[in-house]
C-alpha cells in the first residue's frame, strides 16, 4: 500500500467533476467522491469514474445498526470502489460488520477506514452534546483502536495525528489525512495544517487535498507539486 496524494473532487455535477479530470489528460489521480456529489449523481458516477482508470474513495461516512452498513457497504464494494469509511462511533461490531459486508466472494475487498471524532467536534461539543467527558486526544485514539481491533486498515485523521496513530495502533495502519495546504498556499476553513512535505515526514499514508489543487489556477501543476512533495 504505497504513498498517495488523494484529490478531494467536491463537485456539485458529474459535469463540473469531468470539465476538471479532463485537464489531467493522460494521468489517473486517486479521487475522493463524498457525499455533495455522491447524492447528485448516484453510483453512476462512480462507474463513470473508474472506468476512465482513476482509483476512488468513496467518503459517504457510514454509520447505522450493524445489519444495514453490512449490506450498504456489500453495494459498495460491487461498485468497485478502492477505499471507503464509516464513524467509529458506530461501534466495533458495526465496524465488523461492514467488513463482512464489503468481503467480496473471492476475498477481496476495499480499503475500509473510520472516521474517528470529526475535526469540527471540539471538546466542549463532545461532553455537551456526546456526554463524553475523557480528552477528546484519547478518544481519537481509543476509537482508532477499535477500528484496529475490528479489522479495519486505518483512519482518516489529521496529519498532526499520525504519528502518534502509528505509534498505538502500528505502522501498518493507515492515515489519511486532510487539512493539507501549500507553504504559500491559502489556508481557507482548515485550521490545523500542514504541507505535503510535513505530512510525508510525519508518516501520513495518503493525503487528501481538495482546494489547493482544484481551485489552482493550473490544478495539474498543483496536483504534481502535491506529488513530488509528498511522494517524492
Ligand atoms: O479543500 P480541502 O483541501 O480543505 O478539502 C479537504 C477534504 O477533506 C474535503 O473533502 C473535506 O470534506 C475533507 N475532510 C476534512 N477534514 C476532515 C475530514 C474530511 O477536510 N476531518
Amino acid at each position: 500500500m504505497g504513498k498517495d496524494v488523494i484529490i478531494a473532487c467536491d463537485f456539485s455535477s458529474a459535469e463540473k467533476t469531468f470539465e476538471f479530470l479532463d485537464k489531467f489528460e493522460g494521468k489517473k489521480p486517486f479521487v475522493k467522491i463524498g457525499m455533495e456529489l455522491f447524492y447528485a449523481e448516484g453510483p453512476s458516477i462512480v462507474r463513470e469514474i473508474k472506468a476512465r482508470g482513476h482509483k476512488i474513495f468513496l467518503d459517504l461516512k457510514l454509520h447505522d445498526i450493524p445489519n444495514t452498513v453490512k449490506k450498504a457497504m456489500a453495494v459498495l464494494s460491487g461498485l468497485d470502489v478502492d477505499m471507503c469509511n464509516l464513524h467509529a462511533g458506530g461501534t466495533r461490531r458495526m465496524m465488523e460488520a461492514a467488513l463482512e459486508g464489503l468481503t467480496r466472494p473471492d476475498g477481496t475487498r476495499p480499503l475500509l477506514i473510520a472516521v474517528t471524532q470529526l475535526t469540527s467536534t471540539d471538546q466542549e461539543s463532545m461532553e455537551t452534546d456526546l456526554l463524553i467527558h475523557e480528552p477528546i486526544d484519547k478518544v481519537v485514539m481509543h476509537y482508532a483502536e477499535n477500528a484496529k481491533k475490528a479489522g479495519l486498515d486505518g483512519v482518516v485523521c489529521s496529519p498532526l495525528e499520525s504519528g502518534k496513530v502509528h505509534e498505538v495502533c502500528g505502522g501498518d495502519f493507515l492515515t489519511v489525512t486532510p487539512g493539507v495546504r501549500f507553504a504559500d498556499g491559502d489556508n481557507g476553513d482548515q485550521k490545523r495544517v500542514m504541507t505535503p512535505a510535513q505530512a510525508k515526514e510525519i508518516g501520513s499514508d495518503y493525503i487528501v487535498v481538495g482546494r489547493p489543487i482544484t481551485a489552482a489556477e493550473d490544478p495539474v501543476a498543483a496536483y504534481n507539486r502535491c506529488v513530488e512533495e509528498f511522494v517524492g
